[in-house]
């Protein structure tokens, strides 16, 4: 039956942002503001997988922001992102590069750290979409705030959140895209990708890659 005919109330449709990060994120917050508040986060059920909120890390007038997945295991336990294995050749990477990390800011696009137990290890597990779109209100609160002049996705996750879920790295990383995002907008891949290559020849020719994007970054920054 059609309900509207018949004079009975119309379904409500759902706020575009219900189940979100957004209901946590205080009005009018600075950076340290969203911080504490992303803490206190419970908006997707990986709040109670992770140990903590890894929120993003950098001056809040870095002019480049890296976005990676979401924070591993050594980043779990330390509160910052990028500061595992992922984080080190990431760092050397971007000293290659000719870019100071110090004077970027660091975020994931997921929050929370998520795992699956493998013996005594925990097992990093992909965040799906909707914890990817959970948590996504976080990031737009970071750019927003920070206005970088450039932003490098690192990795699908991040590509997809923010470029649209029919981004594909393997097919458009490298290159600077059109987007409302910033001045400067790339994606390439993520350095956990780059430490599972398993043969030392092929791994150097992707880490030379990578840096090779890094460089172009590095050039359009001040
Ligand atoms: N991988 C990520 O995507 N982010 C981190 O912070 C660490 C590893």
């Amino acid at each position: 039956m059609d309900k509207t005919r018949t004079g009975s109330a119309p379904a409500r449709r759902p706020e575009p942002q219900a189940g979100t990060a957004a209901r946590f994120i205080p009005p009018g917050a600075d950076l340290p503001a969203l911080r504490r508040a992303a803490a206190e986060c419970t908006a997707c059920p990986l709040h109670a997988v992770g140990t903590r909120t890894v929120f993003g890390a950098g001056p809040p007038d870095a002019e480049l922001m890296l976005v990676g997945e979401q924070p591993g295991d050594q980043e779990d336990q330390a509160g910052e992102p990028f500061v595992g294995p992922a984080g080190r050749l990431l760092d050397r990477a971007l000293e290659q590069a000719g870019i100071d990390r110090s004077r970027t800011y660091v975020t994931n696009a997921v929050k929370h750290f998520k795992w699956e137990p493998r013996g005594k290890r925990r097992i990093h597990s992909k965040p799906n979409a909707g914890e990817i779109r959970a948590c996504k209100p976080w990031l737009e609160a970071e750019i927003a705030l920070i206005a970088p002049k450039a932003i490098v996705c690192l990795g699908a996750t991040a590509a997809q959140a923010l470029l649209g879920r029919d981004f594909r790295v393997s097919r458009d990383r490298g290159m600077f895209l059109q987007s409302d995002l910033a001045v400067h907008v790339m994606a390439t891949v993520h350095p956990s990708s780059l430490l599972r290559v398993p043969d030392e020849a092929s791994r150097r020719a992707g880490i030379a890659r990578f840096v090779d994007e890094l460089r172009k970054v590095s050039q359009v920054l001040d």
